[in-house]
């Protein structure tokens, strides 16, 4: 019987941990989300120099309307692109280089020039992003 309590257990503790973000991670992706906030609003529709975030996870990309974006971002967007933990990662490492991979080319357009490096920056920030989306 212990054995099985101990796998009961186990198992429990592995499904905290994998089934998503801690709200500790969370509230530090909110705090990133500051470094967001100049360009991108998450209201819906309400546009800054850079489209609305609202429900931006899970969403395709370059689809809010009546937003100008970028020639590489709408190709990425007709090849498929969907924004995931994923594709933001990488995305937000180095838009550009993201693009030129996506896309397998080296002349794209892109008009999001910042980077954030950091990956736990990046992986935060997203945290919050997914936990706004729902
Ligand atoms: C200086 C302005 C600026 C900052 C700061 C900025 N962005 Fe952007 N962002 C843009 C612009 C402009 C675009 C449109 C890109 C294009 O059309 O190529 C964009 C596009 C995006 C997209 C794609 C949206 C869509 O509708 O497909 C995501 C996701 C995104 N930004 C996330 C972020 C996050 C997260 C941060 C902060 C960590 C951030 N951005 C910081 C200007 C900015």
């Amino acid at each position: 019987m212990k054995a099985v309590s101990t796998i009961v257990i186990a198992v429990a503790f592995a499904s905290t941990v994998l089934s998503g973000p801690a709200s500790a991670d969370i509230a530090r992706g909110e705090k990133n989300f500051k470094r967001c906030k100049a360009c991108h609003s998450l209201t819906e529709g309400k546009k800054l120099t850079g489209p609305s975030l609202y429900r931006v996870y899970g969403r395709k990309a370059a689809a809010v309307p009546k937003f100008r974006y970028s020639r590489g971002l709408r190709e990425a967007a007709e090849k498929g692109l969907v924004w995931n933990r994923e594709s933001l990662m990488g995305y937000l490492r180095h838009p550009k280089k993201f693009l030129q991979k996506y896309l397998g080319k080296k002349r794209v357009s892109n008009k999001m020039v910042n980077k954030f490096k950091k990956k736990k920056f990046r992986r935060d920030v997203i945290d919050y992003l997914e936990s706004v989306s729902k």
